[in-house]
């Protein structure tokens, strides 16, 4: 079958690899699925990898299969998997279990392991391919009325991941009430992140760039939230304005940015950190500010990254919710499909130029 591959550690190799079809018996215990690929997303990560930056093959391999935002219809079952069947639309979780005491218990995303073996990613071989085979336990049913919008699961459960680690944190409050958010960003994980803070009821205030108008700030805006351009108002004035802030996300790939999240956090508030800031930047902060303020407010700032089954869930339920509440708002984010592996060039021409595009994705087959 195809795939699309990279040579990790060469930049720019992304290329069509020929490789063996995978089978329900490559996952032990009779517990593995046969999954024929629909669509796979591609994002800031996979724009790594095929930059160099990021990414190992599995052992044995020289390359590494792309793409880790999958969406496909199970082929073939094993003898032993009673909760899937053909014909069902999955998708695939990213990590698997390495090592530590969080692998253990299905918590991969809480490693404390050095190495991640992520799909896509890390020494595991991605989803963008023909098709994929994989044990039941990391497969996510999805209903049929969201086939649509499956592709847009993975991006989703980052963001399921970052706001339950929030409200679990905030338990400690025993009567936590939040009634403002901020979103940092509106690129697609800001936009899914303000969608489901919106959900809960939220009052949620997005900053980004760009001033209005704009599609994305349009995005925002039909869900009820506030767009503000941080070229008009800075953070701290928009905290001052329509703050302080309860729960704040970040998601914009600017980690300056994050010391003033700090800053427009609430008393008692909670600060998502979901950025993957390679670089190496320095800034100046008023320190002593800052952490007296974080001391004195009992503030709580939290790293987020990946996502457990429950988050994958969480999400399912969450975009059937978009789906009842602002129909057709997700399919809006899915602005650049290309179609068929052959045109992986075009696929990641789009991810590299990015303008306008919220999802690049590859229709890898017809969905049915
Ligand atoms: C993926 C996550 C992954 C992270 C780090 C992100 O792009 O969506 O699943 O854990 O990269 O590799
Ligand atoms: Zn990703």
């Amino acid at each position: 079958m195809r795939a699309v591959a990279v040579y990790p550690g060469k930049a720019n190799s992304v290329h069509l690899a020929e490789m063996a079809k995978p089978s329900v018996t490559d996952a032990p215990d009779g517990r593995g699925v046969l999954v024929r690929v629909l669509s796979v997303g591609v994002d800031g990560t996979d724009k790594e990898i095929n930059a160099a930056e990021y990414g190992a093959a599995p052992d044995g391999f020289n390359f590494l299969v792309v793409g880790h935002e999958s969406f496909g219809q199970v082929e073939e079952v094993g003898p032993n998997v009673t909760e899937l069947a053909p014909g069902d639309y999955v998708v695939a979780m990213v990590r698997r279990p390495g090592f530590s005491i969080y692998d253990q218990i299905g918590l991969q995303d809480m490693t404390t392991d050095d190495t991640y073996f992520e799909r896509g990613i890390n020494l595991r071989h991605g989803y963008l391919a023909e098709y994929y085979a994989d044990a039941a336990d990391y497969l996510i049913k999805i209903p049929g009325g969201l086939k649509h919008v499956g592709v847009l699961l993975e991006p989703m459960t980052v963001v399921e991941k970052g706001i339950a680690q929030a409200y679990e944190i905030q338990r400690r409050l025993k009567v936590w009430r939040p009634r403002k958010a901020a979103v940092m960003g509106a690129g697609t994980i800001g936009l899914l992140a303000a969608l489901v803070l919106r959900l809960r009821g939220l009052e949620v205030t997005v900053f980004s760039r760009d001033r209005k108008p704009n599609r994305n700030a349009e995005l925002i805006e039909m869900t009820g939230a506030k767009y503000v351009s941080v070229q008009d108002t800075t953070i701290l004035d928009g905290a001052r304005q329509y703050g302080p802030f309860d729960l704040i996300f970040e998601a914009t790939g600017f980690s300056p940015v994050v010391f003033e999240g700090m800053q427009a956090l609430a008393k008692n508030g909670v600060l998502v950190l979901s950025s993957i800031t390679g670089g190496d930047r320095k800034v100046e902060i008023p320190a002593d500010r800052i952490n007296l303020d974080f001391v004195l407010g009992n503030k709580v700032m939290v790293g987020t990254v990946n996502a457990a089954r429950e988050n994958f869930e969480e999400g399912v339920r969450d975009m059937a919710m978009a789906e009842a509440q602002y129909s057709g708002w997700l399919s809006r984010l899915l602005t650049h499909p290309i179609k068929g592996l052959e045109n992986y060039e075009i696929l990641f021409q789009a991810l590299l130029n990015g303008n306008g595009a919220i999802k690049v994705y590859c229709e890898v087959a017809d969905v049915a």
